[in-house]
Formats: C-alpha cells, structure tokens, sequence
C-alpha cells in the first residue's frame, strides 16, 4: 500500500467504526507494524487531524482540518473514474480555469479540482460566481468522452443530476432542476454548474464541469443585493451545517455512477431523470436571450440539453441559451 494510500484507509476505518479504533486492529488490517500505525497517526496530526490517543483502546478521530484535503475526499471514494486524481486547493481564481489548464497539459479523466475559496469564481454567461471560504464548495473535474462537440452539452445533465441526488442523501431537503442548469430549493438557487470545453470540429478532446454548491454560507455573508436571483444554501433552507468532505464524496459517487452509465447507454436514462426533477416541465415561462424576449409552455428538453417551449401558435421552439423565469 503506498503511504498515502494508508492514511486514507486509517480515516475510512475511523469512519466506519463508532468511535475508537485500537491500535491492534488498525495494524492487523493495514498489515504494517503498531510503530508504523503511530508514525501516520503523527503524520495525519501534522496535517491538521485531530486524532485523539485512548489510554488502553487505542485511536478516535475528533475532527479533520478545517481546509479538507485530498485524502479527505479519496478515503473510501471507491469510484471508477471520477477522482482518479484529486487536486484541493486553498484559493485560486476559478477550479474551471486550473482544471481545463491541467487538461491541456494532459490530466487524466475523473482529475477533480477544489478550492476552498475562489477569488474569480466564473458564473454562465460571465457572471461572477461568489466563493468565499471555508463554507462551500466549489470543484470542477476532468472528462474525456469520445463524442462529438454537439453532443457535450448532454453532459450538463450528468452534473445536474449528480448535485441533486447529493443533496437529497445528505439532507431532508426537495431539490428541483432548472433549466439548463440551476439547482433551486422552495424556488431560490443553491448550487450552479458550468462546463466548459476544448474541441476540435469532429471530437471532443475534454470537458471540465464545473460545480458550484452553497452548502454552509449565510445569505447575509454572500451579500444578497450582489445575486442576480434569489439565493440560499442548504444551511440556511434546511437548518443544519452539511459536512463538505462528506457532501463532496457523496456528489463524487453520483457522478462517477452517473457518468458510467452515460458511456453505455448514452444520454437517455439521465435525461429522463433531469426531466424527473425538473421545476418548469409544463409551466409557463419567459424565455430572455440576447436580441429577443418570447413566452410559451415547457415541453421538455430534446436529446441536446435544449429547451422545448411551445409558443402560442402552437409551434415548438428549441431554445439553446437563455435565462428562463417562471411566470
Ligand atoms: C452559474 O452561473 O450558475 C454557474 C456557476 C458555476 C460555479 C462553479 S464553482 C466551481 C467552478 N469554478 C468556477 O469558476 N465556476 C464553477
């Protein structure tokens, strides 16, 4: 086992127990000497782990550094492709803007990059995403699929999806899609996605989605006046501080799961779950694009990611880019 590879499985077993875990068994299951175990037990102290000595029992985990690491996120990921490699980071402007640089140089797929805060945090449309520290999250990772440009758009649904089952494991909260890809809880927006691609004309060669979710911030800290749209987090709608280490390994799974049946059995199962939870399917809505303003009634979205409102005449418009408010 690589050394790093051992502190992970030292926090995945102080996870799994409840609560103390003995010295004996840790070096029975990692097969390295009692010395051994204590020498990581230092090690994962030095990296901000608080882990507690029981006189005669053995190790407990009080808690882990405030400013989550890699190995916080790989312990017991046990994906097939998302977080092949992880990258946590303290501050850099945009997770997006180093995940598609490390693309470029080569990154594998399923590379996931998080800060802990941004300081230029991109939004659609080139808005700013606000990504103070130490309360949310905010990763964007690393795809390669064999398909065709027009075709990458599909995989908003993935990321969508993903956030949506996340916070449905993690929380009591009722999550609803809207299009094309905000996630909004009792009608306020709490997490949002951006993907971003580099394509030649007939292959796709990456895609970076990323993922913004507002799991512990206050409203009043975001500085409301600065949103476009009502916002919340999931603290504030649910009422309870959500653990971001955990959030991010659950988020982590659904997608790698999602992802996984995307590549083999194309883009229909996800599609149908997205048009499942979405919030405008058979509303009213305003369809606001650069030049032009219309109103209709969502039909769904069609295999590309794009809108299908029905107008008053009756025809069916597809809408590629937008902003779309309920009326
Ligand atoms: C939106 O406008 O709704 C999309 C917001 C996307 C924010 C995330 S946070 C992680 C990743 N890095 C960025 O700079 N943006 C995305």
């Amino acid at each position: 086992m690589k050394e790093s590879g051992v502190d992970g499985k030292i926090l995945e077993l102080f996870r799994s127990g409840d609560g103390v875990v003995s010295g004996a068994a840790l070096s029975r299951i990692l097969g390295v000497s009692r010395t051994a175990v204590w020498k990581h037990v230092k090690a994962l102290r030095g990296n901000g782990y608080r882990i507690e000595a029981v006189p005669a029992k053995g190790y407990r985990l009080l808690s882990s550094p405030e400013v989550f690491t890699s190995l916080d996120i790989s312990a017991g990921l046990a994906t097939k492709r998302i977080g092949s490699s992880i990258v946590c980071l303290k501050e850099t402007e945009s997770t997006n803007h180093v995940a598609f640089k490390m693309a470029e140089e080569g990154a594998r797929e399923g590379t996931v990059v998080i800060a802990d805060a941004q300081s230029a945090g991109k939004g659609r449309l080139g808005r700013v995403w606000l990504s103070p520290a130490g309360v949310n999250l905010y990763c964007s990772v690393v795809l390669r699929p064999s398909i065709a440009p027009v075709a990458a758009c599909q995989l908003t649904f993935l990321s969508v999806v993903a956030v949506a089952r996340a916070i449905e494991s993690c929380t009591t909260l009722k999550p609803l899609i809207k299009w094309p890809n905000d996630i909004l809880i009792d009608g306020k927006k709490v997490a949002g996605l951006l993907n971003e691609m580099n394509a030649e004309t007939e292959k796709v060669n990456f895609v970076v989605l990323g993922i913004g979710v507002n799991l512990n911030v206050r409203m009043s800290d975001l500085g409301e006046g600065l949103l476009r749209h009502p916002a919340t987090s999931l603290l504030e709608a649910g009422g309870v501080e959500v653990n971001r280490a955990e959030f991010t390994r659950v988020l982590l799974r659904e997608l790698d799961q999602l992802y996984d049946r995307f590549l083999a059995e194309g883009e229909g199962p996800v599609r149908a779950e997205w048009l499942e939870r979405s919030a405008i399917r058979g509303r009213s809505v305003r369809v606001s694009q650069v030049n032009r303003e219309f109103t209709g009634v969502v039909q769904g979205v069609d295999s590309f990611g794009a809108l299908l409102v029905k107008l008053a005449d009756g025809t069916v418009e597809t809408v590629l880019s937008g902003d779309v408010a309920l009326i």
